[in-house]
């Protein structure tokens, strides 16, 4: 069940307080009555008009785009910088599912489905991210058990789920290291090597669940397919999470 306005909006038909005013003034209809609450909601099986025409429910789409950097993970932005909406053709109201950093690249996925996202992003879910950090310095084995203990950031304690040297240039002293994480906090894994005295020169996160890039190319989008949606859907079936 979803708010009337909500679901007026999520079809395209205005924006959710321009779905408010169409509910207050009379000119919506649930199953051929006129609803003038903004508190009523509605299951898929119900009809709504909006001035005497049914609104089709709106297609769920699913997306991945290997982002590139330079572009913002949000849906528009005052400094009028590129963001991860403008690569993709579509008339539905997608957003990114979590946020990648300004100067972070790879796997992210944009939708229109709340539940889908939610999903992907719930930690007791356990999906992995898998993150390839380049490093100044040459990891310690000390550090990398420590990311895998914890370590705190702004006092709370992360954790990786897996941390893996991939390798180390002497020369130019740094490490390339694969991180792998359950959550998505703000800068996390670049503040997750901060707090042991590393920077992060650049990131790229190569796989979310069961999304890796393949060779889909920097700032390339491809639809994500069916089987793949359910995939991660039969995830929330399996646990008895209820987000
Ligand atoms: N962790 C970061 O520090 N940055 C990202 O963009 C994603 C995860």
């Amino acid at each position: 069940m979803e708010r009337l306005q909500k679901v007026i909006a999520s079809c395209g038909v205005s924006s959710r307080r321009g779905a408010e005013e169409l509910i207050l003034t009379g000119r919506v209809k649930v199953n051929g009555q006129v609803f003038k609450e903004l508190g009523r909601k509605v299951s898929e099986k119900d009809v709504i008009e909006v001035d005497g025409e049914v609104i089709s429910r709106c297609e769920k789409v699913y997306y991945m785009l290997n982002k590139p950097r330079g572009v913002i993970s949000s849906l528009s932005d005052d400094k009028g910088r590129k963001t991860v909406v403008d690569f993709i053709e579509t008339d539905k109201r997608i957003y990114p599912v979590g946020r990648l950093d300004y100067d972070t690249t790879g796997v992210l996925l944009l939708t229109n489905d709340g539940e889908f996202a939610n999903i992907l992003m719930h930690p007791q879910y356990e999906i992995d991210k898998v993150y390839i950090a380049k490093i100044r310095g040459i990891i310690r084995g000390e550090d990398i058990r420590s990311l895998k203990s914890g370590v705190f950031v702004d006092g709370k304690c992360m954790k990786a789920s897996r941390v893996k040297l991939r390798s180390k240039n002497i020369d130019h002293n740094t490490s390339i290291v694969e991180i792998v994480i359950h959550e998505g906090h703000n800068h996390q894994v670049k503040n997750m090597f901060s707090s042991i005295g590393y920077d992060v020169l650049k990131l790229k996160r190569e796989r979310v669940g069961i999304f890796e890039l393949g060779n889909l190319k920097s700032g390339e989008v491809r639809k994500l397919t069916p089987k793949e949606v359910q995939v991660v859907y039969s995830l929330k079936k399996k646990s008895n999470i209820s987000i």
